[in-house]
């Protein structure tokens, strides 16, 4: 039973109602049903047998090397070639993105404003807005864009947006429960009780050092930026995914909300669990240590290097590591 370890004078959240008043699949983080109806099609062109269109400079050493101590490292994600467009205005976004995230890795991407971060991210979740045109993803060997992005929510990738929108009427705490237990039912395990699931939560609130007050309120309504970065590092602790994908997750955030937010992620990982992050601030990188840094040019990972490369772009800007 986890202890509940807040100052008594916190007035505890209400339990959440046992008849939500929205069905989860409108409310997942990375449900198409928060978009609207898919649009998100691969044009089944396969690109594995044609030659890699991205320019990969790999300058430090081959994924997965320094995990090798218990045998061969496992690939969470495989990216190959992912090119995708804006699905309205057919304007090309992805050129080409090459990506492999082992069991246990950290990766960063970093780029220019526009270069694709979020563009990949979205697409890698689902997002309606784009189309995929070419490439393959395969997460835990299963092709990832056959899944509606409610099935890789359930699969276990979360995406925590650049700007995490707001569901009105919703309770934090009906949301948290309703996404835990509809992944767990996706499990094979039984569904938590509200009082099971505050069991549950209450540790994790503390690790983010959240006012449980915020589980009484609307998802993300009228929170303030960092606010709203927490309350997605809560929800992906609830939800235990093996990929995490955060864009951003530092913007917004004072310097203590941040070290806060990145000892919350560095807790939640685990030999088998996954992140990548987006980030625009070698700063973030220091609280959580990436195993590789991308540089994302052009809708294309241009370049792979260790957490030097960060330093480096710190240091010297973006035409020191561009490859244009
Ligand atoms: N839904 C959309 N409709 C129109 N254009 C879009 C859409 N999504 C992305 N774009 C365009 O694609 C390009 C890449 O955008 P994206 O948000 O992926 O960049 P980014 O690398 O995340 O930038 P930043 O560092 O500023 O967050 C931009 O020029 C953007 O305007
Ligand atoms: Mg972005």
């Amino acid at each position: 039973m986890a202890c509940l370890c807040f100052p008594s004078t916190t007035p505890l959240p209400r339990f959440p109602s046992l008849s939500p008043r929205v069905s989860i699949t409108k409310i997942f983080p990375s449900s198409i049903s928060l978009f609207g109806p898919s649009r998100f099609r691969s044009h089944g062109v396969d690109l594995r047998s044609q030659a890699t269109a991205a320019t990969l400079t790999v300058d430090y050493r081959t994924p997965g090397e320094e995990t090798l101590d218990t045998g061969p490292p496992r690939i969470l994600l495989e990216v190959r070639d992912l090119s995708a467009i804006v699905a309205e205005s057919r304007q090309e976004i992805l050129r080409g993105v090459n990506l492999i995230i082992n069991e246990g890795e950290v990766h960063a991407i970093m780029g220019k404003n526009g270069s694709g971060k979020s563009t990949f991210a979205k697409v890698l979740v689902g997002h309606p807005d784009y189309e995929v045109t070419g490439g393959t993803v395969s997460f835990k060997g299963e092709d990832l864009l056959n899944m509606e992005p409610e099935m890789r929510s359930h699969a276990g990738v979360f995406m925590s947006f650049q700007s995490p929108v707001e569901i009105p009427g919703v309770s934090n705490m009906d949301f948290l429960l309703m996404a835990c237990n509809a992944r767990r039912e996706k499990r094979g395990e039984p569904a938590l009780s509200p009082i099971e699931f505050f069991g549950f939560l209450s540790p994790k609130l503390v690790a983010v050092n959240m006012n449980p007050k915020f589980l009484d309120r609307n998802v993300n309504e009228g929170f303030s930026g960092g606010e709203k970065k927490r309350n997605e590092i809560l929800q992906l602790a609830v939800l235990e995914a093996e990929l995490a994908i955060l864009d951003e997750i530092d913007s917004g955030l004072d310097v203590d909300a941040l070290q806060d937010v990145a000892k919350a992620v560095n807790g939640l990982l685990t030999p088998h669990k996954s992140l990548l992050m987006i980030t625009h601030y070698q700063r973030l990188l220091d609280y959580i240590k990436p195993s590789y840094v991308h540089i994302m040019e052009a809708g294309a990972i241009v370049r792979t290097g260790s957490f030097s490369l960060a330093k480096q772009l710190e240091k010297e800007g973006y035409r020191s590591v561009s490859v244009a």
